[in-house]
């Protein structure tokens, strides 16, 4: 099973998040509003036995972590300038929690032998991917401004083990184990 950790968005922000989509940017492939997420780990294939490491190491993460209210903040882009290969939206407001979470989910993750991205983390939603043999340079109306993303706030109260699915219509996301951030009650 292919595996990621993540931080879902609620349907209202994932709502305003569609809204950026460009019409006109057929050289992008546009993520279903549905989809959206923070990636805080992407662990790759993986075999069904390693479900039991996952739950220890999420909750061990989980449970060391403080909640924080988040919003959505900058977009921005990965790649050329002049050819943007991803479009992304940022994030604002209790931006250090989100970091310690997954800082403490990383350590966890590589004390239990998951081999991880060495790449430093860089918080955000991927919007668009550019597709490939994609001509013209990047979209005239990115990034949004900040009066467009707006500061509709929501909390940062747990981290999900998602399962994507892969198939030739995209991915499919199923939620496969949540973990509250914070000490258990
Ligand atoms: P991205 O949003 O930065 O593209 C599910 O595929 C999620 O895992 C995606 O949101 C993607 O992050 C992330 N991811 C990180 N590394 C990946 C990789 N090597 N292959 C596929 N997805 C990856």
């Amino acid at each position: 099973m292919r595996l990621f950790f993540a931080v879902e968005l609620p349907a209202k922000v994932r709502e305003t998040l569609g809204t950026f989509r460009l019409a006109e940017s057929t050289e992008y492939r546009w993520v279903d509003p549905a989809l959206l997420h923070v990636t805080l780990a992407f662990l790759g294939q993986q075999p069904e036995e390693r479900l039991e490491t996952l739950q220890r190491v999420g909750a061990a993460a989980a449970g060391a972590s403080r909640p924080g209210v988040l919003r959505l903040g900058r977009a921005g882009s990965f790649g050329p300038r002049r050819e943007p290969r991803v479009l992304w939206m940022g994030l604002d407001g209790d931006v250090p929690a989100l970091l310690a979470c997954q800082g403490r989910l990383d350590t966890e993750l590589r004390g239990a032998g998951f081999d991880l991205e060495d790449r430093p983390f860089s918080p955000h939603i991927t919007l668009a991917r550019r597709r490939e043999g994609a001509r013209s340079s990047g979209p005239s109306k990115w990034p949004p401004t900040p009066a467009q993303v707006g500061q509709e706030s929501f909390t940062l109260d747990h981290l999900t083990l998602v399962e994507s699915r892969l198939s030739p219509r995209g991915p499919t996301y199923l939620p496969l184990l949540e973990f509250p951030l914070g000490p258990a009650v």
